[in-house]
């Protein structure tokens, strides 16, 4: 149980770091909670209209992700990776430097199913683009790659991360209660406007 309890807090930890925020400030584009959304995601880094420094958030906070999951099973093994994944994305969503006010999860989401199966991932991630591609919405697109995650973690048997699979989707549902109630509005901004 120690070690367990050990990869949670170093998965949280790795979480928490917030680079959507921290590149935002570090390239002089604001602070990224009076944009936009208020979200310290790349999505609302976009918003800033660094292309760049969206693009390094997308992929650092979705290494954070990874690399929770890739060092805990290279250290411990399997088990040990589905707790720091689990508690990654709490850190992501929940960090303690700002209040347990974070992110979304989506790119963090993205990183630890890479991390965990590279097929489902991958799915995930075309799931992702497919459906950005086609309605231009990054919280839809987020809801529809989640949602479909299990379904790859089915076709790929990867059945051992299913529950995991489970509460990380419920989770990020619930992460984007606001985009939702948006989207059922019809006034949830497509990329590349304000
Ligand atoms: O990555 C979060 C995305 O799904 C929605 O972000 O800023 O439009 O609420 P945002």
């Amino acid at each position: 149980f120690g070690t367990l309890a050990l990869w949670a807090v170093l998965g949280y930890l790795l979480g928490s770091i917030p680079f959507g925020l921290v590149l935002a400030k570090a390239m002089d584009l604001g602070d990224l909670r009076q944009i936009g959304s208020g979200n310290i995601g790349a999505t609302n880094v976009l918003r800033t209209g660094s292309k760049k420094a969206a693009a390094l958030t997308l992929l650092l906070d979705g290494a954070k992700g990874a690399a929770a999951v890739l060092l805990a099973r290279w250290i411990v093994g399997e088990d040990a990776a589905q707790i720091a994944a689990l508690f990654a994305f709490l850190g992501h969503c929940y960090p303690v430097w700002l209040n347990f006010r974070g992110g979304k999860g989506v790119a963090t989401f993205l990183g630890i199913l890479l991390a965990l199966s590279w097929p489902v991932g991958l799915a995930s991630c075309a799931a992702w683009l497919f459906t950005a591609l086609l309605g231009r919405i990054s919280s839809l697109a987020a809801l529809v790659a989640a949602a479909t995650s299990p379904l790859w973690m089915l076709v790929f048997g990867v059945t051992q991360a299913l529950v995991l699979g489970g509460i990380l989707t419920l989770l990020l549902f619930w992460r984007h209660s606001s985009n939702i109630a948006r989207l059922k509005a019809g006034t949830e901004p497509r990329v590349g406007q304000k």
